[in-house]
């Protein structure tokens, strides 16, 4: 793959960005403190313009790019699973050839970030499900090992073929897809009927929604809503497309939001004892998956 699709030094970069853009609420909110609103005039950034030139690039190339065509496309290219088979595990290690080198000050895997994730979420007591949702909900980033471009695996997800939302970041970047020019997609609902439920919605294409067919058969519907709607930070960052949801997207959207703050907050540097916990995992695994999965 060409140089110009890896515009990020490694897929964290973009991550990185979403941490800047949506901080932890807990961090920002201060309960005790008047607030000054002219305080909070100085305190707003322009994320677009403070961006890095890399992920300003890698958002110019997603938003170029993920046409309702591409994103057609690349489901009749993947969504038959028959790249390859293997065990969670296994996905887990595979993974773990992708070498970021955005992040100079740690020496933490993918996986280690991961099990970061699924450990912060055991420790706060959530149900087995949610562990296994934050240890695997990555996963999907094989798709940058077999030779896809970043802007066709991470990056903040959106609807394709109705209107994009004025929340998602950059934009402007939309002035140059072509499906810009299609006006059966640039209305508010597009190819789309009001409340339908996002199952009938397709999405940008990436990592999300490619690991959700991947474990669909396997999850109990709030683990398969994470999984699928983490990157949908328009929704539920911003609660864009509510109209394209119905009543049980919404509910399960709880779950998306709940998710989100180990998704976003948890990476630490300290590095997870793998050979202590890896009996916990295997044992997790085991409860829902079979030996050997479809990828
Ligand atoms: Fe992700």
């Amino acid at each position: 793959m060409n140089d110009s699709n890896r515009p990020l030094a490694g897929l964290e970069e973009w991550e990185d960005f979403l941490k800047d853009r949506y901080p932890e609420p807990e961090a920002t909110a201060k309960p005790f403190q008047a607030t000054d609103p002219a305080k909070k005039k100085e305190q707003f950034r322009n994320y677009e313009a403070d961006a890095r030139p890399s992920v300003r690039e890698f958002y110019r190339l997603n938003h170029r790019h993920q046409t309702y065509d591409f994103v057609e496309s690349k489901r009749r290219e993947f969504l038959p699973l028959a790249r390859k088979q293997m065990g969670i595990w296994e996905a887990l290690e595979f993974l773990n050839t992708l070498v970021d080198d955005s992040d100079p000050d740690t020496d933490l895997s993918q996986l280690d970030h991961l099990l970061q994730t699924a450990e912060q979420i055991r420790h706060d007591g959530h149900p087995r499900w949610f562990v296994l949702a934050g240890l695997i909900h990555d996963l999907g980033k094989i798709l940058c090992l077999y030779g896809e471009p970043q802007w066709a695996v991470v990056g903040d997800t959106f609807p394709v073929g109705c209107e994009w939302s004025e929340k998602i970041v950059f934009h402007q970047f939309f002035n140059d897809n072509p499906d810009k020019n299609e006006s059966r997609y640039q209305t508010r609902l597009g190819v789309y009927e009001e409340g339908r439920g996002l199952d009938s919605v397709k999405m940008s294409w990436g990592h999300d929604e490619y690991l959700y067919h991947v474990t669909k058969d396997y999850l109990p519907p709030e683990a398969l809503y994470m999984i699928r709607y983490h990157s949908f930070y328009p929704a539920h960052r911003d609660g864009e497309y509510n109209y394209l949801m119905n009543d049980k997207d919404r509910e399960m959207f709880h779950w998306v939001r709940a998710f989100n703050p180990y998704d976003l907050y948890t990476k630490s540097h300290q590095k997870p004892n793998l050979k202590e916990l890896r009996p916990f995992y295997d044992e997790l695994i085991k409860e829902y998956f079979p030996a050997t999965l479809r990828w």
